[in-house]
C-alpha cells in the first residue's frame, strides 16, 4: 500500500486545542488560538497537525466521550472555523487532522439515549442478565428503560458502539453479527463522519482506540477488516486522506489499512516497551505492570535502544515502509519527555534521534520548547486514570512568553483550563526564539535539515553501526548519526578509518577519529560521509 506522498514526508505536530491558544479569554484554547499561531508552526517547519477531539461533548474525557460528531463543541469555535483553520493552514503547507472516536460516543450522544429506550435499537452492545440474575462481566446497568445493560469502551460512560462480534456464542444470545443492522449502521456513520470533515478541508484523522471496534476478535482480523473497507472507500472518494491509527502496533494496523501507526506506551506484542524503553523514566504515567526497566534517553546510560530498534525492524519487515510508522514524544495520555529528573540537557540528543530516524517525527505541542510534565495536578475532564496515572501533567497550557498565562490566554489564571507550569524558569517560545542555541532552534534546525536531506527521512537506508552509549547509524549512505542522552562521554572503537574523515553538518560535542568515535555528554551530531 502506498502512503499519500505528503505523509511520508510529512513532520506531524499534535495540538491539544484546550491548552494551545485563547483567542477569546475565555481560559479555554480554541481553534481561532490555533489559527493565530499557524504562523510559528510553519516557521518551526511543521507540515500536519493533529487536533484531539474537539466536537460538541459533555467533556467528561476531554471530548473523547462525542456527542455530536458532525458539530465542533462551542468552546473552540464552530465548523466554519475548522474549515477557515484547515484552509489558513494549507496556505502555509501544513495539513489538518482531526480526531475520530469511532469505538464509542458519549451517554448523552442522542443515539445512546435513543438505544437505551429502545431495545430494538442495535448500535450499542447490549446485554441482558444471566440466570444469576448478573449482567456479564464489564458491562453497566442501563441508564433508560431498556433493561439489561450496555458494554463501555473506556470509562462507564462511553458505552461502545456495536460493530458485531467476530465469535457468536449458545450463552451469550445477545452478541450480535458484524452484518447485523446496528452494526452497519454504524459503519456506515463512519463514512458520514469522516465525509463531513474532509468536505471542509481537514486531511484526515487519527483514530482514537482504532483496534477496539470488532468484540472478541483474536488477532483483530474482523477490526482490520472493517478498516481495509473503510479505506477502500476512502481511495474512491478522498484518495489523499490519511488515517492515523491509535493502535501502538504498526504490524497490525498498517495491514489494516491505516496509512501510519504510533509506537505508544502500549499495544503491540509487548504492551508498549518500545516506546517506553526510548523515553519513559517512570513519572506521571505509569501502569502498574510496567516493569521501570531504565529508558535509552535517560542520563545514566543504563538503557538500551536495541529493545525499539528490534520493535522497528520487526514492524518495518510486515509492513515494507518506514513512513507509516510514527514516533512520538509524547502525547496527551503519556508523560512529556521533560519529566522528573530529566535535565533540559537531555532534550537535544532525543530529538536528534527522532529526527533523523526513518519513523514518521509527531512531536507534541510545547515539547520542542523542553515544556515540563507539571506533576501534582487534580483530575481535569476525566484525566485521572486510576491512582497513579493523572495526564494532566501533559495537558497544561502552550507557555508562549513571559506574559500573564504564559501568554496563553488573558482569563484569570483561577479559570485555566489547567494551570500554567508555575515553576519560574518555565521555557517559552518567545524567549527561545530569541536565543539561537535553544532547543527550539535544534529543533527547528534538525527539522529543516530533514526536510532537505530525504535521506534523514524514511526514504534513506538505516545501518546501524551501534546500539549502546553512543547509538551510531548511517542514513541513506550519506549521513551519519551520533547520539549520545547519557551525562558522561562515551567512546566507541570502529573499524572504519573513513569516518573520520566526515565533514559535520551539525555537531554537538562528538569527535571522529580514525579509530573512535567520542560522544561527549547529552551530545549529538550530524556528519556527511
Ligand atoms: C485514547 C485517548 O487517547 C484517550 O485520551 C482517551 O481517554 C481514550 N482513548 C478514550 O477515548
Ligand atoms: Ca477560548
Amino acid at each position: 500500500m502506498a502512503v499519500p506522498n505528503w505523509l511520508s514526508d510529512a513532520i506531524l505536530y499534535q495540538i491539544y486545542p484546550q491548552s494551545f491558544a485563547d483567542s477569546n479569554g475565555d481560559g479555554i484554547g480554541d481553534l481561532r488560538g490555533i489559527a493565530e499561531h499557524l504562523d510559528y508552526l510553519a516557521w518551526l517547519g511543521v507540515t500536519a497537525v493533529w487536533l484531539n477531539p474537539c466536537f460538541v461533548s459533555p467533556m467528561r474525557d476531554a471530548g473523547y466521550d462525542v456527542a455530536d460528531y458532525l458539530a465542533i463543541a462551542p468552546r473552540y469555535g464552530d465548523n466554519h472555523d475548522v474549515a477557515e483553520l484547515a484552509e489558513q493552514a494549507r496556505a502555509r503547507g501544513i495539513r489538518l487532522l482531526l480526531d475520530l472516536v469511532p469505538g464509542h460516543t458519549s451517554d448523552t450522544h442522542p443515539w445512546f439515549e435513543s438505544s437505551a429506550r429502545d431495545p430494538e435499537d442495535h448500535r450499542y452492545v447490549w446485554a441482558q442478565p444471566g440466570p444469576d440474575g448478573k449482567l456479564p462481566d464489564g458491562f453497566v446497568r442501563s441508564p433508560g428503560r431498556r433493561p439489561g445493560g450496555y458494554l463501555p469502551n473506556f470509562f462507564d460512560f462511553q458505552p461502545a458502539l456495536n460493530f458485531g462480534y467476530a465469535r457468536q456464542r449458545a450463552d451469550e444470545p445477545w452478541r450480535q453479527d458484524i452484518a447485523a443492522d446496528g452494526p452497519q449502521a454504524n459503519r456506515a456513520a463512519l463514512r458520514t463522519i469522516m465525509d463531513h470533515w474532509l468536505r471542509l478541508g481537514v486531511s484526515g484523522f487519527r483514530v482514537d482506540m482504532a483496534y477496539s471496534l470488532v468484540k472478541d476478535d483474536p488477532s483483530r482480523a474482523e477490526t482490520s477488516r472493517l478498516w481495509r473497507e473503510v479505506r477502500g472507500w476512502l481511495d474512491q472518494t478522498h484518495p489523499n486522506a490519511v488515517l492515523l491509527s491509535e493502535w501502538g502496533d504498526p504490524a497490525v494496523a498498517v495491514p489494516a489499512g491505516f496509512d501510519a501507526d504510533f509506537f505508544l506506551h502500549f499495544g503491540g506484542p509487548t504492551n508498549g516497551r518500545p516506546l517506553r524503553s526510548l523515553w519513559s523514566n517512570g513519572i506521571s504515567t505509569e501502569y502498574p505492570e510496567w516493569t521501570g526497566e531504565p529508558c535509552y534517553f535517560d542520563a545514566d546510560g543504563r538503557g538500551t535502544a536495541g529493545v525499539f530498534l528490534t520493535a522497528y525492524q520487526d514492524a518495518l519487515a510486515a509492513i515494507g515502509e518506514p513512513g507509516h510508522i510514527a514516533l512520538p514524544t509524547a502525547n496527551h495520555d503519556f508523560a512529556r519527555l521533560q519529566a522528573g529528573p530529566r535535565a533540559p540537557e537531555q532534550l537535544p540528543p532525543a530529538f536528534a534521534f527522532l529526527l533523523t530516524f526513518p519513523t514518521l517525527p509527531a512531536i507534541y505541542y510545547g515539547d520542542e520548547i523542553g515544556m515540563r510534565h507539571v506533576p501534582g495536578l487534580s483530575d481535569t475532564e476525566g484525566s485521572v486514570m486510576r491512582s497513579g496515572y493523572n495526564r494532566a501533567g501533559a495537558r497544561t497550557p502552550m507557555q508562549w512568553d513571559s506574559g500573564p498565562n504564559a501568554g496563553f490566554s488573558a482569563a484569570p489564571p483561577a479559570r485555566l483550563y489547567l494551570p500554567v507550569d508555575p515553576d519560574p524558569g518555565r521555557p517559552t517560545v518567545a524567549g527561545q526564539r530569541a536565543d539561537q542555541g535553544s532547543l527550539l532552534h535544534t529543533v527547528r534546525d534538525l527539522i529543516a535539515l530533514r526536510s532537505a536531506h530525504p535521506e534523514l527521512g524514511p526514504g534513506g537506508r538505516l545501518e546501524i553501526l551501534s546500539d549502546g552509549y553512543p547509538l551510531v547509524y548511517l542514513r541513506g549512505g550519506l549521513f551519519l548519526v551520533v547520539v549520545n542522552p547519557s551525562d558522561r562521554a562515551q567512546v566507541l572503537p570502529h573499524g572504519r578509518p573513513d569516518l573520520a574523515e566526515a565533514t559535520a553538518v551539525r555537531n554537538a560535542g562528538v569527535t571522529l577519529a580514525q579509530t573512535t568515535i567520542t560522544a561527549g555528554p547529552f551530545s549529538f551530531g550530524i556528519f556527511r560521509l
